[in-house]
């Protein structure tokens, strides 16, 4: 082997998909080694030799996993998890929008989005998909945190001319404004983006959804927002923009449906719409513990998958109770059973790591444990006796309270935290 200077060689149990080769088989390399370049990139996973670059950082018997990636999740948010004032409309009202509202102020913001990342790092994300909040400072501090802590990220500002008390609402020319200047401070950045981020549909005019379609597409960004989650939202919406025979044609009329959508909760869907949606390559974010929670429903995750729809799964904080992205993983796993629609532990693990990475739009640099991928890794405390495959995807996703996670890495380096 005939490694650059200064790579480094992390050895253990390695736990990863492949996904050049198939995205839902998990391959394990029970004495295994990743080693990565000064530049943070994998230069080489497979199995442990002498030949591997020095220094050799011995993790063995530990599971070495690409790192997870959680992409659905609010920073505001995270001081009001656990506030049962659901469902969803009433939940918004109680609990969101009033702690949502004191992000104006950037002393408060910049001390959550230090609790939020130590969170996320100590849960493992190393890829996120980020709602900040209306103010434009607010989210700036969110792409600011990302930038130091080293984690990859879609950042959002959330984007809300209507439907939400006035210290939330902005102005489409404000918004647009701020989104412009937002794009300019994340500007070239491969490793945190910026991501349109229309609310949902009720807190934007048809005509804030449409300038964020062509914002997005002009500048070939992300877009993120919340498609039927609940009911009584799917109800109000349908009310609110008669011309739309459903909730997805809200978004279709305003250039929202492509392949560079990112659709949360996705519960009330007609077949139509898992058609249309399939058809235009539009990704979903899977959150069970939020629909739980909220009584939102439950997303029928085994249709999206059949249809072709690439899926991620989203912690939703604080709709979600936790942090912890196998809890969500344990959630998923329990709703498609109870739906008789069952998900395999490969399955379940891909979407962790390299499907939500993809759905993100890192699919090509992150996300797995493959040579030309960034070192993006978890080194996880599952016990020495676990050894055949299965059983350590069982333990890593649903023991999370016992199988710790020891160390994270992003881009081949610990995490930068305060
Ligand atoms: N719909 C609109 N805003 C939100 C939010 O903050 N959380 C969830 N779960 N759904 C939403
Ligand atoms: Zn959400």
């Amino acid at each position: 082997m005939n490694f650059t200077k200064n790579a480094r060689s992390y050895r253990g149990r390695v736990l990863t998909t492949r996904p050049e080769q198939s995205v839902f088989k998990t391959h394990l390399e029970e004495d295994g080694v990743v080693v990565v370049g000064a530049d943070g990139t994998i230069l080489f996973v497979g199995p442990y030799s002498n030949n591997v670059p020095h220094p050799v950082v011995d993790f063995h018997p530990h599971v070495i996993t690409p790192g997870f990636a959680d992409v659905h999740v609010h920073y505001p948010q995270t001081r009001v998890m656990g506030r049962a004032t659901g469902p969803l409309l009433d939940w918004l009202s109680n609990t969101v929008f009033p702690e949502e509202s004191k992000f104006v102020d950037s002393a408060y913001a910049d001390k959550v989005a230090n609790e939020f990342y130590a969170h996320l790092i100590a849960s493992g994300t190393t890829c996120a998909g980020i709602y900040a909040t209306s103010s434009k400072s607010a989210t700036q501090t969110a792409i600011q945190h990302a930038l130091n802590v080293g984690i990859a990220a879609q950042v959002g500002l959330v984007l809300m001319d209507r439907g939400a008390p006035d210290a939330l609402v902005v102005s489409r020319e404000q918004a647009l404004s701020d989104l412009a200047q937002l794009l300019n401070f994340t500007a070239g950045n491969e490793r945190v983006k910026l991501a349109v981020t229309p609310r949902f549909a009720l807190s934007c005019t048809p005509e804030l959804l449409r300038e964020a379609g062509h914002f997005a597409a002009q500048n070939k960004l992300l877009v993120q927002t919340h498609l039927s989650e609940n009911v009584e939202e799917c109800r109000a919406t349908l009310a609110a923009f008669p011309g739309c025979a459903d909730y997805l044609s809200v978004y279709e009329s305003a250039g929202l449906v492509h392949d560079q959508a990112l659709f949360a909760h996705a519960i009330h869907l007609s077949d139509s719409e898992v058609e249309r949606m399939a058809r235009a390559g539009a990704k979903v974010a899977h959150c069970p513990d939020s629909n739980l929670f909220l009584g939102s429903g439950t997303m029928l995750l085994r249709a999206l998958l059949s249809a072709g729809i690439k899926v991620g799964l989203g912690s939703d904080v604080a709709a979600g109770r936790t942090f912890d992205m196998r809890r969500i993983a344990a959630s998923a796993y329990d709703v498609a059973l109870l739906q008789k629609a069952p998900v395999s532990l490969e399955e379940l693990f891909a979407l962790l790591t390299f499907g939500g990475a993809q759905v993100l739009g890192f699919g090509d640099t992150r996300g797995a444990l493959t040579a030309g991928r960034m070192g993006d890794f978890l080194v996880i405390d599952v016990p020495e006796y676990t050894r055949q495959k299965s059983d350590i995807l069982g333990q890593l996703l649903f023991a999370s309270d016992t199988c710790k996670v020891i160390r994270t890495y992003l881009s081949g380096k610990k995490p930068n935290l305060p």
